[in-house]
């Protein structure tokens, strides 16, 4: 018997669970995360909506999960679909663990991906409009978050403690990491056929976005909501209608894209209402 392709999502959470239903039809999804219960809760769901999911527990800030994740993936069939949606959020973590997960663990996972993804298979990673808000980077620090290889990526000058302020930052950093990976990988990727892009989702209503609401930073993010040109967050459906486009074949143009989708708050942000006061 034919074995099916392969989806790999990384990130049982709502952005990656509606992406999976977007693009999951017909293939074997392998849902991945940290919570085992999460993993099991969105296999089940997406199993009895006509998917065929298999939940697995797999921490993205460990090689060797993401590793043994891939390998069992492996074995189902070709792997044609990255969806990585793993991550932690400001008020989730503190700044070591967000490095850990949001940067070193994407960074691992789309080179490892990379070097087995099928012909014409396509991946996206969730990175967030929070790296679009932070001031721009020197072409040598890109160049670096880019290019460095994952396993050094921490020892960065630039990542360490004394030139981070805070969680937020760190995430921003991460967030910003992420799209200059999907940059280089997009190279390597492309050798093989295949494509990858990130996705900057502004406000997402989702349990991550929730737990910023009720943390330090709640005000900061209900306001800029209410004051971007959207006037309300977004859901994860509307993240999934992009994801839609990019790993379609109406995207076979686009690799090593990010592409943000906010409700304008980074225009706002910049040249309007939200723009913080000097
Ligand atoms: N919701 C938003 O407003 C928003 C905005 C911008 C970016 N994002 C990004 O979108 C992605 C998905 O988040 P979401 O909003 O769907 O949140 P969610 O809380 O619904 O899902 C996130 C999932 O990631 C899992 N996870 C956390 N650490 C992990 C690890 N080390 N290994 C494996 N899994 C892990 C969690 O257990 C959770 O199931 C995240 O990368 C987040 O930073 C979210």
């Amino acid at each position: 018997m034919r074995q099916k392709e392969v989806m790999i999502l990384t990130g049982a959470g709502q952005i990656g669970m509606a992406i999976a239903r977007r693009m999951g039809a017909g293939k074997t999804i392998i849902v991945g995360d940290k919570k085992p219960e999460n993993a099991q809760a969105v296999a089940k769901i997406l199993n009895e909506a006509g998917y065929d999911a298999l939940p697995m527990e797999m921490d993205l800030s460990d090689r060797k999960s993401i590793l043994s994740l891939l390998e069992k993936a492996q074995e189902r069939g070709p792997m044609t679909m990255l969806v990585n949606a793993a991550g932690v959020s400001p008020s989730q973590a503190p700044i070591e663990t967000i490095l850990k997960v949001d940067l070193y663990g994407t960074a691992v996972l789309l080179e490892e991906v990379g070097k087995i993804i099928a012909s014409g298979g396509v991946g996206v990673t969730i990175s967030s409009q929070s790296g679009h808000r932070m001031a721009q980077l020197t072409p040598e620090q890109d160049e670096l978050l880019a290019c460095t290889p994952p396993e050094e990526l921490l020892a960065l000058e630039i990542l360490q403690p004394e030139n981070i302020r805070d969680t937020l930052h760190a995430y921003q950093l991460a967030k910003r990491c992420n799209e200059k990976r999907v940059m280089a990988e997009a190279v390597k990727w492309g050798a093989r056929g295949a494509r990858i892009n990130s996705i900057s989702p502004g406000i997402i209503v989702t349990p991550l976005a929730i737990d910023e609401f009720n943390g330090p930073r709640g005000d900061f993010y209900k306001n800029m909501f209410a004051n971007c040109p959207a006037g309300r967050p977004g859901t994860a459906d509307e993240v999934a209608n992009v994801a839609e486009l990019l790993m379609g074949e109406k995207g076979a143009f686009i690799t090593g894209a990010d592409f943000l989708i906010d409700g304008g708050a980074t225009a706002s942000y910049f040249y309007g209402p939200l723009k913080p006061e000097v």
